[in-house]
């Protein structure tokens, strides 16, 4: 790595409903840099990867578009942010930008629109109708900012370290894991197939997923790797990953992504990291 590149930790870029933003003091401690790589199928904004910058990872999540603009941001942080810089704020434009036909863009700027659109929804939600247009109503909030040149150059220089993909989780893992890596594994929570943030696609995330996930586990154990998993405390949870030592842990969460209804919420983290190597 440059010497240059090491000046600004990266920060996201994107907001993303359902990020471990408030874990991350404890998630990192499981980190080790004796790990070969970092991987992460379920990436999100990817908080913990921007928080370690590891040296080499793999990222990937079922989100194709996202997976797009992490992809452009790699290449063309400058680019985008000129451009998200030139395009009007408030209702009226962020409905109007809301309702382009994004097919019909470059790269460039479909991952400025999608950057626009996320920074200014309402709370980070991703959500999308049948057709798979984006329909997050506007967020409204007064602090709402475009991130910096710096943050998109970090970013930029932290994602040149990794191969990110577009795929679902169990194709991924088995694909690519092997002795020696780190595995950062945080799904959507689904109850009885009812999705508790519904920031998703319809029917994205079910028990059924959370049983692939199960096996998806002794996978990655099996090959010499480690992983960590963080997930909502729930009897599903624990009954279908229940093999394996995990810890409870409080944290403020906003149900439905409404701050007014925030509220003290028990979190799961499990791993396979012998304990004794837990900091
Ligand atoms: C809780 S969010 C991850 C948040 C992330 N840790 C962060 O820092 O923002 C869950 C992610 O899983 C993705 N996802 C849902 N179903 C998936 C699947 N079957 N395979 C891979 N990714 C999936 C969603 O698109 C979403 O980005």
């Amino acid at each position: 790595m440059k010497r240059r590149e090491l000046a600004t930790k990266p920060r996201p870029f994107l907001r993303w409903a359902g990020s471990k933003k408030k874990l991350l003091p404890r998630l990192v401690e499981f980190w080790s840099p004796n790990y070969s790589r970092y991987l992460e199928p379920f990436m999100g904004s990817a908080v913990l990867f921007f928080s370690i910058a590891p040296q080499r990872a793999i990222l990937s999540d079922i989100n194709d578009e996202l997976i797009e603009v992490f992809s452009a941001v790699k290449r063309y942080p400058r680019a985008i942010h000129s451009r998200l810089l030139e395009l009007p704020r408030g209702k009226r434009a962020y409905y109007k930008i809301r309702k382009e036909n994004s097919n019909g863009l470059g790269l460039i700027d479909r991952a400025v629109r999608f950057i626009y659109l996320n920074r200014f929804c309402f709370n980070g939600i991703y959500r999308v109708n049948q057709n798979g247009k984006f329909n997050v109503p506007y967020g409204g909030n007064s602090n709402a900012y475009v991130p910096t040149l710096e943050d998109f150059k970090s970013t930029s220089a932290a994602l040149r370290r990794t191969n990110i993909i577009a795929d679902d989780f169990e194709s991924t893992l088995k694909k690519n894991v092997r002795k020696g890596d780190f595995v950062y594994i945080d799904p959507p929570y689904a109850q009885d197939n009812r999705k508790v943030f519904h920031q998703y696609r319809p029917n994205e995330f079910g028990l059924e997923d959370l049983n692939r996930l199960a096996r998806s586990l002794d996978l990655i154990n099996r090959r010499g790797a480690h992983f960590l998993l963080s997930y909502g405390w729930c009897p599903e949870a624990l009954r279908i990953f229940r093999s394996w030592p995990h810890q409870k842990l409080m944290v403020h969460r906003n149900i439905s992504g409404f701050v007014e209804s925030r509220r003290l919420a028990a979190e799961l983290l499990m791993t396979n990291i012998p304990e004794a190597h837990w900091s």
